[in-house]
């Protein structure tokens, strides 16, 4: 099982809060798997490119309703790969009708944290093979052994932000992996397509 995509918080019916994620890198890995032999299942957010083909693509907005779908399709799944954008807060309240302009020169939107979906998979994880992902901008390597212990993961892929051709909305990417037995793989500038064969060849070493 593979997430992809960045999730949409809605604040009215036209309005959301997200982010630049393309997809590109879940659907990359959800490629892999399946060319591999495995059966995929991608749980993706609104992106602009297609799901792989023979692949079960269920599509959704928020996090919530990935984290729904997540947890549905988990007892199925052997290996689990997070590399959606999942929004860290929604609006606390959706409104129902969309928000008029006013007089006011300041509007101000609650927030309230949205669940980790893998952390919340990490908690329950049994024989599963969990991998994140992760987008850092300093102190990457001790920001990324935290993320891995915190959601009980396998292998974390890390990309720095401050590097020209990794990160979001790019066709490259440019990571570290730390897996959970101390070992560490950087590698270089290369496709998401390239890349999605050295991560399913790092995962076969755990
Ligand atoms: O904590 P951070 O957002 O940096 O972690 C990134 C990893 O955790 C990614 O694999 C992402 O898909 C996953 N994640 C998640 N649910 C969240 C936030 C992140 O599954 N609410």
């Amino acid at each position: 099982m593979i997430t992809a995509g960045p999730t949409r918080e809605y604040i009215d019916p036209v309005r959301f809060i997200s982010n630049p994620s393309t997809g590109k890198m879940g659907y990359a890995l959800a490629e892999e798997a399946k060319k591999r032999g495995a059966e995929v299942i991608l749980i993706s957010g609104p992106t602009q490119i297609s799901p792989p083909n023979r692949v079960k693509a269920v599509f959704v907005n928020s996090a919530i309703q990935m984290n729904k779908q997540v947890n549905k399709y988990f007892p199925q799944a052997d290996i689990i790969i997070g590399a959606s954008a999942v929004s860290d807060f929604r609006p606390v309240k959706k409104q129902k009708l969309k928000i008029k302009k006013n007089s006011k020169s300041k509007f101000v939107i609650n927030l309230t944290k949205n669940p980790d979906i893998l952390a919340g998979l990490g908690k329950k994880k049994h024989n599963k093979i969990i991998v994140g992902f992760a987008l850092e901008t300093d102190n990457i390597e001790k920001n990324a052994l935290r993320k891995l212990a915190k959601k009980n993961l396998d292998l974390i892929v890390v990309n720095n932000a401050t590097q020209e051709g990794a990160g979001f909305a790019t066709d490259t990417n440019i990571v570290t992996v730390f897996d959970k037995n101390g070992n560490k793989t950087a590698l270089s500038k290369m496709s998401k397509t390239k890349l999605a064969v050295k991560i399913f060849d790092i995962v076969r070493r755990i």
